[in-house]
């Protein structure tokens, strides 16, 4: 069978910010109408079908990341900054088992008091007052701060780094991420990260850039060295944006969804064991990183729509949490839902190294949300949106207490 992969009145830009005010209902029609869907005008195609997403998330043989996985820093050339998430096997292979190792269970669960004073220091202020903005004063502090104490940087440069973390997302018209305040503030972090490292190989610590400057890697030619002054900041770079922007997304996009659903977030509040469960439908609902583009090193048939080799291809992984062939009543909110598997934190070797950490912080910053504020009020035409390519989610969601 073979569906028409471009019907006229169906056009979905990711750039586009009133559609990705709510893309959920294009990307239905996507999934119904066009489930390989062609967009001429950025030279992409996108897989919305939550199967067809799995299945090239398992293939990266054919599905590559080496030419980046953000829609307008895709092309021929390969990726050069030999970050990881913009590597396939067998050289991405090596670098994940490395940085799984510094990045350790015992890494990630040690950080729960961590996390919970960190919680305390930003909510407690809060209590009795009339209300606050849950992103600027929560949400995209709470991140920044645990990856910060991961990572290594010291209290005093966190604020600082946090902005130009941010900065880095700074999205313009028709050029997107790739502008000059994205590419600024990506230095400056870049730089600021480098001197932590030179200082770290001088004098480990107990953190992650101590673990990564100390910490051996066999090269695919089977030859065993340590990491770079560069690779070493190129991966508390990937950590730091990776693990700052989405765990900010997270918990605004909760603010929101958990104030329009009154019922379900009473539930969470007199049963907090559902938390966990909820931040899975929190996830799947709401994804904060619904869009991963991959490039194709062959030609590759879905529902008999041909996609050429060398061709941008856009996973909607924020589509395939909504994809009724998996999920019953898809667009209804529910915290007790039973999800056996949902693709927010992708799926195969790029599966998120983060997502331990984003749900304990997701856990945690709920838990200590509802403890003290039981309610709240949100609403969607106070709440400022990002619209970036990839991430999506709030800059700003004022609640009222
Ligand atoms: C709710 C929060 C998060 C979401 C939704 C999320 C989502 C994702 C997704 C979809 C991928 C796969 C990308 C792809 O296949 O191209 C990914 C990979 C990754 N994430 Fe996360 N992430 C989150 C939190 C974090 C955190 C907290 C960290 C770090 C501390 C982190 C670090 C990474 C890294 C390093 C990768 C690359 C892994 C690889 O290439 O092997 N993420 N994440």
């Amino acid at each position: 069978m073979t569906i028409d992969t471009a019907p006229t009145s169906l056009y979905w830009d990711p750039f586009d910010t009133e559609i990705d005010d709510d893309p959920y209902p294009l990307w239905r029609r996507m999934r119904d109408e066009a489930p390989v869907y062609r967009n001429d005008r950025y030279d992409f195609w996108a897989l919305s079908r939550f199967h067809d997403v799995e299945a090239a998330s398992k293939d990266p043989k054919t599905f590559s990341s080496s030419h980046t996985t953000v829609l307008e820093t895709m092309g021929p050339k390969v990726d050069d900054t030999h970050m990881m998430i913009f590597m396939d096997p067998p050289e991405h292979t090596a670098l994940r088992s490395l940085v799984s190792r510094a990045f350790t269970p015992r890494r990630v669960g040690g950080l729960e008091e961590r996390i919970r004073g960190i919680c305390a220091d930003l909510l407690d202020p809060q209590v009795g007052s009339g209300g606050f903005d849950y992103v600027v004063d929560f949400a995209a502090q709470l991140p920044s701060r645990v990856i910060s104490t991961l990572v290594g940087v010291p209290p005093e440069d966190q604020e600082e780094q946090r902005r130009n973390v941010d900065g880095m997302f700074h999205i313009e018209p028709d050029v997107g991420m790739r502008n000059e305040q994205a590419m600024e503030s990506g230095l400056k972090v870049a730089l600021y990260l480098f001197g932590l490292v030179q200082q770290r190989r001088q004098e480990p610590r107990d953190d992650l850039l101590s673990a990564l400057v100390q910490a051996e890697v066999t090269d695919p030619d089977g030859t065993t060295r340590h990491l770079t002054d560069e690779e070493c900041t190129r991966f508390g770079l990937l950590l730091y944006s990776a693990g700052t922007e989405t765990v900010a997304k997270l918990l605004g996009n909760a603010a929101l969804v958990l104030a329009e659903n009154p019922d379900q977030r009473a539930d969470m509040v007199a049963h907090p064991e559902v938390v966990p469960n909820a931040v899975e439908e929190l996830l799947r609902f709401e994804p904060p990183s619904p869009v991963n583009g991959r490039w194709t090193t062959a030609e590759v048939e879905f529902h008999g729509v041909r996609i050429p080799e060398g061709s941008k291809v856009l996973m909607l992984t924020g589509s395939a949490g909504r994809d009724e062939r998996v999920f019953d009543d898809p667009d209804r909110f529910d915290v007790r839902r039973k999800i056996n598997h949902h693709l927010t934190f992708g799926y195969g070797v790029h599966f998120c190294i983060g997502a331990a950490l984003a749900r304990l912080e997701g856990r945690i910053g709920l838990e200590e949300t509802l403890k003290r504020f039981p309610e709240w009020g949100a609403d969607r035409a106070t709440a400022t949106r990002v619209h970036t390519s990839t991430v999506r989610g709030h800059h700003s969601v004022p609640i009222t207490l």
